[in-house]
């Protein structure tokens, strides 16, 4: 491992205005995403539409630092032949690759769950990094139903143990891991529930990173922010959200580690920028705080583009948009 170029990397995916474009939404999940907008998931559609979001010019080379893929999107050429890949480095910002292969259900812990893929791990980062992938993403997926005592600590542990392992792994083979344990906002538990279950989280992570020799300078956290359940009865101001989030990250994540790159989950768009903007006005961080956003960042694109050749430039000027609000909020200077 050459920690140095690591460290590079992940500094680079989290430079001052730049964060993270997560596309790396699996088949199933792209699905649902073009049922919304009355698109048929074909292999051409999907790649059209990925085509229309790597040829924003503006977004790729200006806010955004590098793209989670996914692994149909990687192997891709653009209509014109070009590999995806290419469009992406030519705009300067870096492919990445999810690498785990999704949850399945966790024994003795009815509703759980854990991520899997770990095997043959080696030799798919290996392949994927001659692709051009030079950072990956594996999420860990809590729930929280305190009516059923979830999370139990067994699947906060074993999902800890998995990330951590892949990340090592990803390690070896010169690739930054994003490591993301997210604890969802689905439920209707308070604000301060999502805050101790998360740090409950992420002490374990940050354990487990260790326990499996983790240089934590060259990774990258990619966290849920500390916010009520969508369900919740208690709605949390932007700066109530901003300021319980910072204070969890703060007591939980060294500032060996270069940067975090939330998770939108569910937020609305602006609700998404909002809050990283409070955060990064708050100042003074270790270290660099930007996005990760998948839905945040991607579903105005959907509806303005809608699956229509004719629609391309207004998708791109939708994702330009939410791009370069989000690179505001990354340096604290967006307002509503
Ligand atoms: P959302 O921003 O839509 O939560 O997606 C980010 C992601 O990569 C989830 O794994």
């Amino acid at each position: 491992m050459n920690l140095a170029d690591l460290n590079q990397i992940a500094r680079a995916m989290v430079a001052p205005g730049k964060g993270i474009l997560a596309a790396d939404e699996s088949s199933g999940t792209i699905k649902k995403r073009f049922d919304v907008i009355g698109v048929e998931s074909t292999e051409t559609n999907r790649r059209d539409y990925r085509e229309m979001l790597f040829r924003s010019n503006e977004a790729m080379s200006d806010y955004v630092s590098g793209v989670i893929l996914y692994d149909e999107t990687i192997w891709q050429n653009a209509a014109d032949g070009t590999p995806l890949v290419k469009l992406i480095e030519q705009a300067g910002s870096i492919p990445g690759i999810k690498v785990d292969e999704g949850t399945q259900p966790l024994p003795n812990c009815p509703g759980e769950t854990i991520t899997v893929g770990l095997d043959k791990l080696a030799e798919r980062l290996a392949k994927y990094y001659k692709q051009g992938a030079r950072f990956a993403k594996w999420r860990a997926v809590i729930d929280i139903d305190t009516t059923r005592g979830v999370p139990t600590h067994t699947a906060i542990m074993t999902n800890a143990h998995a990330l951590a392992r892949y990340a090592a792994l990803c390690q070896q083979a010169q690739i930054v891991p994003i490591v993301e344990p997210e604890v969802l906002m689905d439920g209707a538990h308070d604000i301060d529930t999502c805050y101790n279950v998360t740090e409950w989280v992420l002490k374990e992570t940050f354990q487990q990173l260790y326990f499996q020799r983790v240089a934590l300078e060259g990774m990258i956290l990619k966290p849920n922010m500390a916010v009520p359940g969508k369900k919740s009865a208690n709605k949390a101001s932007v700066q109530e959200v901003a300021e319980k989030t910072v204070k969890l990250l703060k007591a939980c994540v060294p500032s060996a580690v270069p940067g975090i790159a939330f998770l939108s989950g569910g937020q609305s768009d602006e609700e998404a920028t909002a809050h990283l903007d409070a955060m990064n006005k708050i100042g003074g961080l270790p270290w660099g705080l930007t996005f990760s956003y998948g839905r945040a960042l991607q579903a105005a694109p959907q509806k303005a583009w809608s699956g229509k050749a004719e629609n391309v430039a207004a998708g791109q000027a939708a994702f330009t948009h939410r791009a370069r609000m989000n690179s505001l909020a990354a340096k604290g200077e967006w307002s509503a």
